[in-house]
């Protein structure tokens, strides 16, 4: 939950404002306010007598249902912390509880719960779902679904997304996509963990990636991706990085690896397109040794400074798995994301996925279908795209007024950008932004162990704010920046 700010008007005097900090903590959205509320009152940030705002104003001020403050006003009054009487409001009691004193804005501490502005990487803007949108395509899903869908149907998923999905990922990144290959599961990682295990335990038989011992990865990544690799019992090695991006060529010189994991069209997070050369070598390798490539397409869809680069299973469906994600493009709560399997592997990852029993929900499936097939995933993804673009014309317009040496890149996709730091301070503008109220992830919380580390920089996720906590968060980066 985030931090929200809202104007308290003073019972003490018709024009003073107290212009107060609520900031709600933990899951829920009732007691995170009256545990806000009774520490105003507590520390005197909300003096005895002030008067509240109305449950109404407070619940639009905090993007909350109105029964929510007006549950946690009525349970406060009960507790004593404030009186409520026809006429006045509702206002903090006279007699409350010791006072503490607020700590001193000189001295800031470091921060405790939630920061106030995030720019860790890996999250759209929540704030930017398409409620409306989604609600209409629910309706009209779940109205039309015949009474099987709510039946536990086919492991791969619910046939009308299938038949969405391909269609949508032959138009827009020209995945070579037969509904029968889709295979629907709870996010990229899930669909990683299904593929490990195929890869690790599937029969020895012809046919691409099997019985694999080895996977290499690339020299920066997500350690939770990786460990769902080598739960499933496989070893990684990392192939090395330079300039033009992960140096797939280096494939021929490992001995063991079976399949590859990469993000040829935004490398995460370092945010370079694999070049065609290395994208042909990675198919190369594949055909001659019977490997696998396994293509993370996690942001495909946001590229802003010429056309999306296709996905590389185009140039190989037998030998590549092109997996997406919702998580990007809608939000991750959402827990869907696709699979373009090789028709030799589909049956053991449908069945790997039965076994594992870990469907996402049918009438989440049937509404992507419907807010697909109704065009509303388009409009979405467009509007996002321009938003996106627009905060990271921002960014890099305040690097270049307000730290100039710091040298942007990654910036021609997807929701982040790599700030590179002075040599040696990575670390300490981490620890300082966090001080600042601000989280933000280093480059090194991303690189592989086995690979020589890259340069000191920061991995600044421009999409993750919501529009009104955008400039604030800008304003706390160009603040720590050295
Ligand atoms: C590199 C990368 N791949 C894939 C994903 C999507 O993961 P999931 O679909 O499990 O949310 C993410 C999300 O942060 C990511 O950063």
């Amino acid at each position: 939950m985030t931090k929200e700010r809202a104007t308290f008007p003073s019972g003490t005097g018709a024009d003073l404002h107290v212009d107060l900090r609520i900031e709600l903590r933990g899951t829920g959205l009732r007691s995170g306010l009256m545990d806000a509320l009774r520490d105003a009152v507590r520390s005197g940030r909300l003096a005895p007598g002030t008067r509240l705002p109305s449950s109404r104003t407070l619940a639009a001020d905090l993007g909350v249902a109105r029964n929510t403050v007006a549950d946690a006003y009525a349970e406060l009054v009960t507790e004593g912390w404030l009186t409520a009487r026809q006429g006045s409001g509702t206002r903090v009691a006279r007699r409350t509880a010791p006072r503490r004193p607020a700590p001193s804005p000189q001295r800031p501490g470091p921060v405790r719960g939630r920061p106030a502005y995030s720019l860790v990487p890996g999250s759209p803007d929540l704030a930017s779902f398409p409620r409306t949108e989604w609600l209409k395509a629910a309706r009209r899903a779940i109205t039309a679904a015949p009474h099987e869908a709510f039946g536990y149907g086919d492991p791969r998923g619910r046939p009308e997304l299938r038949t969405v999905l391909a269609e949508y990922l032959a138009r827009a990144r020209g995945v070579y996509a037969d509904p029968d290959r889709v295979v629907i599961c709870s996010g990229y990682a899930h669909g990683l963990m299904l593929l490990g295990s195929v890869l690790r335990s599937g029969p020895r038989s012809s046919g691409p990636g099997r019985r694999v011992r080895e996977v290499a990865v690339e020299a920066y990544g997500l350690d939770l991706h990786w460990k769902r690799l080598t739960d499933a019992g496989l070893r990684l090695s990392a192939l090395g990085f330079d300039e033009r991006g992960t140096r797939t060529g280096d494939l021929a010189a490992l001995d063991g690896a079976g399949a590859v994991l990469l993000t040829p069209a935004h490398q995460f997070p370092m945010g370079v397109a694999l070049p065609p050369d290395r994208r042909t070598a990675a198919v190369d390798w594949a055909c001659a040794t019977g490997g696998l490539v396994l293509e993370d397409d996690y942001d495909g869809e946001f590229r802003y400074d010429r056309q999306p680069i296709g996905a590389l299973q185009g140039l190989d469906p037998e030998r590549v798995v092109y997996l997406g994600t919702a998580s990007k493009s809608l939000a991750p709560g959402l827990r869907l994301a696709w699979m373009v399997v090789p028709e030799a592997l589909v049956g053991e990852v449908a069945a790997a996925k039965g076994e594992s029993d870990w469907a996402s929900g049918a009438l989440d499936q049937l509404t992507l279908a419907e807010f697909i097939s109704s065009g509303a995933y388009d409009r979405h993804v467009r509007a996002m795209r321009l938003r996106y673009r627009r905060r990271r014309d921002e960014l890099v317009g305040a690097l270049a007024e307000r730290a100039p040496g710091i040298r942007v890149s990654g910036i021609a996709a997807g929701m982040h950008a790599v700030l590179e730091l002075p040599p040696g301070t990575e670390r300490a503008v981490v620890r300082a932004a966090a001080w600042q109220g601000l989280a933000v992830e280093g480059l090194g919380r991303f690189h592989h162990p086995s690979t020589p580390p890259g340069p000191d920089a920061l991995v600044v996720g421009y999409g993750t704010p919501a529009d009104s906590a955008w400039s604030g968060a800008l304003d706390a980066l160009c603040r720590v920046l050295p």
